[in-house]
């Protein structure tokens, strides 16, 4: 079956609706697009869930970047993205634009007040505002009845499963492992923005987390990636479900890592 391709965000619900009603169980796998294996993942694992009926959104969405962030250079290719998707197995895909998600005078957001507050939320003021508003309404127009999320943007999972539970929203959010290259390097689309040379300093995210065990040194690690070229925005430990800072990595804790390699902000995870 060809894939189904929509634009108008009317479309995508109508059809969605009338897939609901004759009783397909359809997956929703949120994207910004320039898709790799690690969104591959999250379509096989959609797959894997019995989905009848499998909708990829590919959509930059403005509101979730701030003013100095890389909004106009994020990578698009929606091509590519098409390609991608069909040969993985998802039976649409929705490519809206700004203007069509956000009328004129759009005035309406959600806001997730306790998980949002420190970590990338802290540093990138409005981020999940803007990550909320656009998964709500994803959630609005395909009606899922899971949605895929990839544990790289731990946080992004936790306020999100956070929104569905406040919202009484009706469905179910399933987090992927991280997506990792060979060597390491977590899968994301900011890396098409790294050079060979940034590639090589990066690695010292996942080394660093790979090496961490119970009682590590979290100082150790900050040091270890400045050692390696980095800036670092934040290394922090938290309950991996509240996401209350804890002292040192333990069991039920989660290590957070958001770090600048040249201009490029890199994030990365590890639970333990
Ligand atoms: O993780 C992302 O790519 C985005 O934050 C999401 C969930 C698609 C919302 O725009």
């Amino acid at each position: 079956m060809k894939i189904k391709v929509f634009r108008e965000p009317a479309k995508l619900q109508k059809w969605c609706r009338a897939r609901k009603l004759a009783g397909a169980k359809i997956a929703l796998v949120p994207t910004m697009g320039a898709l790799h294996d690690g969104h591959m993942s999250l379509i096989r694992a959609a797959k894997r869930r019995g989905a009848d009926e499998i909708v990829v959104s590919v959509f930059v969405n403005p509101v979730q970047f701030g003013p100095n962030e890389d909004y106009e250079k994020y990578p698009r290719d929606e091509k590519a993205d098409l390609a991608k998707c069909a040969a993985e197995g998802a039976t649409a895909v929705f490519f809206p634009t700004p203007a069509n998600m956000y009328l004129d005078r759009h005035s309406v957001y959600v806001n997730e007040e306790d998980l949002s507050r420190g970590l990338c939320g802290g540093r990138r003021p409005g981020h999940f505002r803007g990550v909320c508003t656009v998964v709500a309404k994803l959630f609005n127009l395909a009606h899922p009845d899971f949605a895929v999320f990839g544990q790289k943007d731990y946080q992004q999972a936790q306020v999100i499963r956070r929104m569905v539970r406040d919202l009484n929203f009706d469905l179910k959010i399933v987090v992927a492992p991280i997506v990792r290259e060979k060597s390491g390097l977590a899968r994301s689309s900011r890396n098409a923005y790294l050079s060979d040379a940034e590639r090589g300093k990066a690695l010292a995210i996942s080394k660093g987390l790979g090496e961490l065990k119970p009682g590590s040194s979290l100082k150790a690690l900050s040091r270890s990636l400045e050692k390696a070229g980095l800036v670092v925005d934040y290394v922090e430990c938290v309950d991996a479900e509240t996401l209350e800072p804890r002292k040192m990595p333990k069991k039920g804790c989660c290590v957070l890592v958001a770090a600048f390699c040249g201009k490029t902000r890199l994030i990365d995870n590890r639970v333990l």
